[in-house]
């Protein structure tokens, strides 16, 4: 890393440092910190990801560094204070839960600010995260949050975790799942799909269990297809719940058993989600319905599972294999 690199590295540091040392042992972060607990993180995790809290004051931060020797060129590109028109810096996290992110080398580059509401400070304009901004040390197309943790455990078992927030990372990582990733609430780039290919063969893709978690699988799953050789695998968490709301209501074996034994094929997710938004009682919707399957029938493989998903779709719709059969094989040539 280049000089510039390493100061702000160092500024990126001495924050996360001050954050957790609010969080820890002080009586400003005290709410947050039996929020926390509440929430189900225990002391040793919030240690283990140097997990903060940033007070509710704008000039917090600003004077911590100026009391510090730190070099205060650097400031103003940290993406830690932001500027007011009068040029003077003020701190861009404040009244926030702060969860460093780190590097791939597990330094710390940048930051996502969970907003922490009180009855006094309920504020609603705030957004619930607030991420660091691209810096020259924060490329979020390229970050993704525990891949430095998760690595080794990533490259033993060739499996990979994709989780939507950082506190599903957590509550996995909690319960024993440690090779789970989140990208910075964003869909995945090519640039991350590049790394995690580098060390995985399959991919589990495990969002909340909500409409706008399976509109993000879908949408993943695509993507995937497209840039990627990855074997992919869809773990959908009932009740509309998200996996940190899963670990709270049922427990972390059970989520454990649901990460390991509830995975299901990227054919039958698609089986699931095209009828969420179809009438399936209309005879017209079936005939689409079973027309997008067979698209998304090219795209399997294995021709074990083409046939079992093949004689699935014959027995429900009463439509015989052959003319199905028939069908996929036009689709196929009209792809190529
Ligand atoms: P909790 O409510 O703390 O459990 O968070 P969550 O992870 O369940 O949040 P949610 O499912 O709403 O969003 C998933 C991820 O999207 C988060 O971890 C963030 O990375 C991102 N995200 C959510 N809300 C915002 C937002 O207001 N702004 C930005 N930039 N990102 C967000
Ligand atoms: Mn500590
Ligand atoms: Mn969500
Ligand atoms: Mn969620
Ligand atoms: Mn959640």
């Amino acid at each position: 890393a280049s000089s510039q690199q390493q100061q702000l590295i160092q500024l990126h540091e001495k924050a996360a440092e001050v954050y957790h040392h609010m969080l820890m042992n002080t009586a400003i972060g005290e709410a947050a910190l039996d929020y926390l607990h509440k929430r189900g993180l225990d002391d040793q995790l919030i240690e283990e990801f140097n997990i903060g809290f940033a007070p509710n004051q704008r000039d917090f931060l600003v004077r911590v560094f100026q009391n510090e020797s730190l070099d205060s060129e650097a400031f103003p590109n940290s993406g830690l204070f932001v500027e007011r028109e009068s040029e003077e810096l003020v701190d861009r996290f404040y009244q926030r839960i702060m969860f460093p992110i780190r590097n791939f080398q597990g330094k710390t580059v940048g930051f996502s600010g969970r907003f922490f509401a009180t009855e006094e400070i309920s504020n609603q304009e705030q957004p619930k995260y607030l991420n660091s901004p691209e810096t020259s040390l924060f490329n979020k197309r390229e970050i993704l949050f525990n891949f430095d943790k998760a690595r080794s455990s990533i490259r033993k078992g060739s499996t990979v975790y994709l989780f939507e927030g950082f506190m599903d990372v957590l509550a996995a990582y909690h319960s024993g799942v440690t090779n789970g990733i989140a990208s910075m609430g964003t869909s995945l780039t090519n640039e991350q799909i590049t790394s995690i290919s580098r060390i995985a063969q399959e991919l589990v893709i495990c969002y909340d269990g909500d409409q706008a978690g399976l509109d993000a699988t879908n949408r993943a799953i695509s993507h995937l297809q497209e840039t990627s050789r990855l074997n992919l695998s869809i773990v959908s968490v009932p009740e509309g719940l998200d996996p940190d709301e899963y670990v709270k209501k049922y427990g972390q074996d059970a989520f454990v058993n649901l990460l390991e034994h509830g995975k299901e094929t990227v054919f039958l997710f698609k089986m699931r989600y095209r009828r969420l938004n179809k009438n399936m009682a209309n005879e017209k919707e079936q005939l689409e319905y079973v027309q997008e399957l067979l698209q998304d029938l090219l795209d399997v493989d294995s021709l074990i599972e083409q046939d079992r998903y093949l004689t699935q779709l014959s027995s429900e719709f009463q439509i015989s294999r052959e003319s199905l059969q028939q069908q996929l094989y036009d689709l196929k040539r009209q792809r190529r």
